[in-house]
């Protein structure tokens, strides 16, 4: 039975430090360089949640997203029994700015959406 009061906007902890199991299970975990070169590429790991989060028909993770900002980078479907919530994703980031808000949502079908977010530095070329 999906909880109706975490289908408003994106989730996020109510204290990193002291995090319930839904929100380590549900929370993703960023991998990724502090630092990146403008126009280079790099990896983003991403695991959702610091505990594992289940892939059953019933209750699994639909979707990742990873944004710079409100721009969308890249989107990955996921598929029940045969996937992980896990993936590694390479971007590209061009400076415009000196830092970029590095966002990572993940959506479960009974839990809503829960978002991530790293300061990443852009160093020019
Ligand atoms: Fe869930």
């Amino acid at each position: 039975m999906p909880e109706k009061g975490l289908f408003c906007g994106n989730n996020r902890p109510k204290d990193l430090t002291a995090m319930t199991d839904l929100e380590k299970k549900h929370l993703p975990v960023i991998d990724c360089p502090d630092s990146v070169r403008s126009g280079e590429p790099f990896e983003v790991r991403i695991n959702v949640g610091s505990i594992p989060h289940v892939m059953e028909e019933g209750h699994f993770v639909q979707w990742i997203e990873v944004k710079f900002g409100e721009s969308l980078y890249s989107r990955i479907e996921l598929s029940p029994k045969v996937s992980k919530p896990a993936v590694v994703v390479t971007l590209v980031k061009q400076a415009k700015h000196p830092k970029g808000t590095l966002r990572v949502i993940e959506r479960c079908n009974l839990h809503g959406a829960w978002e991530a977010t790293k300061e990443i530095t852009i160093q020019q070329a």
